[in-house]
């Protein structure tokens, strides 16, 4: 068993930790408090080929592996959830659902602009009444002939009011249950597709969360991914790697908050020495590093098994499982550690702790990922 990186992912690794430094960390706290979609740092997280990461050259992606990606998404995360979602939902739900389960004119079509950037994705699942329950689809596709005509409303669509292509999930016949559902690729300008609401949110502020209601939009036949019927599908396979992105979200914001109270803790002086000379900071400390060295364990390892080809679905909700629980633990005790200064914007750890919780939440609850783990580990 070799735990050592490849050349080339700590090439990705170091280029993603720069830009966080460089290009995202400056100006986090503002576009956080003010709740602004960082322009300037999507079209450059493009231009450096972060948006397609693990899409094939052929269809303009960096053909890198999970485990780069991975490694990316940690780095952006110490500091910037909200870019770092929207470079998730965009890698591993809307390239890689396209990339693996769309047809050859679909790929040119639509995945050559989100891979390269000039073109962002969303993806459609969560409903005002099934966020969790995803086989509760109230969003209907009625086949017309040769288009469908799509009518609902989808809620929390990470990327909603700035997204160019949206793959959404849809009823079209309602007596099939799950299997009377299907997945389409729309764009924003078809008529009848309205952006609604932008949330109000705890964390992750920047990223932009929307309602989407749809008025009889007519959708092509040809813009339905894969046979008819395999929508469920399609959503549970590409969120078994989705959960590998938000993982590594999760294990960034812990990274992220650990390093803050590593370095605060050698800096700030009490009772006559540096907080980090007293017990209390160090037991905290050791418990953060150790526990972000096992979610980093279970992160990658779910990573290492997608590039195998082996099933990953187990690997991948036991890492957004643990890793999320350790970033919402890690960032409360960054904060601790910090004391006053943690509770104060400048200092970042607030913002982290706030970040960490939509961790828990969003790709499938904790809840959701136990439910997951103990059916893959109970069935005979
Ligand atoms: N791969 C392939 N097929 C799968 C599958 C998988 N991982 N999981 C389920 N299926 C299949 C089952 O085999 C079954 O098919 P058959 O009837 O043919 O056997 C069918 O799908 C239905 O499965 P279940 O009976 O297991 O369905 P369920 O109602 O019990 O629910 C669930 C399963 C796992 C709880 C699912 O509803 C789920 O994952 N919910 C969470 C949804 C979620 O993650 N939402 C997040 C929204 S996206 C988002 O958050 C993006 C963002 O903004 C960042």
């Amino acid at each position: 068993m070799l735990f050592e990186l490849t050349e080339e992912q700590k090439a990705v690794r170091d280029a993603a930790r720069d830009f966080t430094i460089s290009v995202l960390k400056p100006g986090v706290i503002e576009r956080d408090e003010k709740q602004e979609w960082p322009v300037e740092q999507m079209r450059q997280l493009g231009e450096l080929g972060f948006m397609g990461m693990m899409v094939s050259p052929e269809y303009g992606g960096g053909g890198m592996d999970t485990v780069s990606y991975a490694l990316a998404m940690e780095e952006f995360s110490k500091y910037d959830s909200s870019c770092s979602v929207a470079v998730s939902v965009n890698n591993s739900l809307v390239c890689y659902g396209i990339e693996a389960y769309g047809n050859e004119d679909q790929k040119q079509k639509y995945l050559v602009p989100l891979a390269t950037g000039t073109k962002l994705g969303a993806f459609c699942l969560s409903e005002p009444e099934a966020g969790s329950d995803a086989t509760s689809q109230s969003t209907t596709a009625i086949d017309n002939g040769d288009h469908y005509i799509l009518n609902g409303t989808k809620n929390w669509i990470t990327n909603g009011g700035h997204a160019d292509y949206y793959i959404i999930i849809a009823q079209t016949d309602i007596e099939k249950g799950h299997k009377g559902i299907n997945a389409f690729i729309v764009e924003r300008e078809r008529e009848g597709f309205i952006v609604g609401a932008k949330e109000n949110k705890l964390g992750i502020r920047a990223s932009d969360t929307h309602t989407l209601m749809f008025q009889d939009v007519k959708i092509p036949k040809e813009n339905r991914i894969g046979e008819d019927g395999f929508g469920f599908k399609f959503a549970m396979k590409v969120l078994e790697g989705g959960r590998i992105g938000i993982a590594s979200q999760a294990l960034g914001i812990a990274q992220g908050a650990y390093e803050l109270a590593l370095q605060y803790s050698k800096e700030r002086k009490a009772f006559g020495k540096e907080i980090s000379k007293h017990q209390a900071i160090q037991f905290k400390l050791a418990d953060m590093a150790t526990e972000i060295e096992a979610a980093r364990l279970l992160v990658l390892k779910a990573a290492w098994l997608k590039d195998q080809k082996m099933d990953y679905a187990l690997a991948s909700s036991m890492a957004k499982f643990y890793a999320s629980e350790i970033a919402m633990k890690t960032t409360v005790e960054a904060v601790q550690v910090h004391g006053g200064y943690g509770f104060v914007k400048e200092y970042h750890v607030e913002r982290l702790m706030r970040d960490a919780k939509i961790t828990q939440i969003y790709e499938g609850t904790t809840e959701i990922q136990k439910i997951i783990i103990s059916r893959s580990i109970l069935k005979d």
